[in-house]
């Protein structure tokens, strides 16, 4: 197939490209970041552009997109809402239109945090509340996805994995702090359940070869809070986890605010795909041996 990823300088569509290009023709999109020596053709495209999606299109001829590029970062949604706008709720409308005017698949890449967390065992029949720029025009997009194409697939995630600026995710954050003995702060009272990017690359594949449809809730079949998931990653790396102190969220000044249950329920998923998601411990393996093969050294080489 040939799959088009957006984002694919970022945490996930990097992740995302290098699980698959072997298997599959993928063109990586990129806005800023250049990737030298990627395995994969990369084009450059600021979407938020006209033109900027009908110029990848008519380049990579897509049979599959896989949407993950965004402004991802909750504070710096907060300080620029009409970027947030623009990237996170209308390319993917843009995006969603040219897949159904050229015949391609669509898998979109949205979040849990459309939820306000007061909750918990989301289901995708559950109403949204979100609570910051990020959520509502992520919440946003994956409406104007839906209504452009109904044969979309939307998929809410959370994730941890390596990232090539080594900074993107809550794994490297507890890990790289560890391993240098700086204390670190972990939230005993926010929860989230999330897969790894190199896993979540098998599972958006089988997706998309089942042909599924809509909105379904992409996450790991365990659930922790963020101070254990710190614990965790120390006990597994052998690092000091009393480095890690215990916290509330409301003790902490956030600019965004944080929904504090983000525990999802995959059953739809799980049905559809016919098998379970999987917990955090073999994912947990899986980063850890990418540690020691060197891959989060391999990312950071492709950034110029
Ligand atoms: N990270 C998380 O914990 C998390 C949790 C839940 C859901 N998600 C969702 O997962 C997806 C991926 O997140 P991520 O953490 O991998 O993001 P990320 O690391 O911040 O990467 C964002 C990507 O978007 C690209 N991009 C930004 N502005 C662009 C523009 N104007 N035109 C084209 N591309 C542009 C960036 O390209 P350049 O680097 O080249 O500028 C980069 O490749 C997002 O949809 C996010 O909402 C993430």
């Amino acid at each position: 197939m040939k799959l088009l990823i957006t984002g694919a300088s970022g945490l996930l569509g990097l992740n995302l490209a290098l699980e698959t290009h072997r298997a599959h023709q993928v063109t990586g999109a990129v806005h800023r970041t250049r990737l030298q020596g990627a395995p994969f053709p990369v084009l450059q495209a600021d979407l938020t552009q006209p033109g900027a999606v009908a110029r990848l299109f008519a380049e990579a001829k897509p049979d599959w997109v896989i949407h993950t590029a965004a402004l991802a970062n909750l504070e710096d949604c907060e300080r620029n809402p009409d970027l947030a706008q623009r990237l996170n709720t209308e390319v993917p409308a843009i995006l969603a239109r040219a897949c159904r005017k050229g015949g391609a698949r669509l898998l979109h890449v949205s979040t849990d945090a459309v939820f306000d967390g007061t909750k918990g065992n989301y289901t995708e029949t559950d109403s949204p509340n979100p609570l910051g720029v990020y959520a509502r025009t992520k919440l946003a997009g994956e409406q104007a996805v839906l209504a452009e194409e109904a044969a979309a697939i939307v998929a809410r995630v959370n994730l941890f994995g390596f990232s090539p600026t080594g900074n993107r995710s809550l794994a490297e954050f507890f890990l790289y702090n560890l391993l240098t003995g700086h204390p670190v702060k972990g939230f005993t009272d926010v929860f989230f359940c999330p897969l790894l990017v190199n896993h979540i690359a098998e599972i958006f594949v089988e997706m998309l070869q089942k042909d599924l449809h809509g909105l379904y809730h992409v996450f790991a079949a365990e659930c922790v809070s963020k101070y254990e998931f710190g614990v965790r990653i120390a006990r597994l790396f052998g690092l000091d986890e009393r480095l890690i102190a215990p916290i509330s969220v409301h003790d902490f000044g956030l600019l965004a605010r944080r929904a504090p249950d983000l525990r999802m329920n995959t059953h739809k998923l799980s049905t559809a795909l016919g098998h379970a998601l999987p917990t955090l411990s073999p994912m947990l393996r899986r980063f850890y041996t990418l540690y020691q093969q060197g891959y989060p050294q391999k990312l950071k080489e492709y950034l110029i």
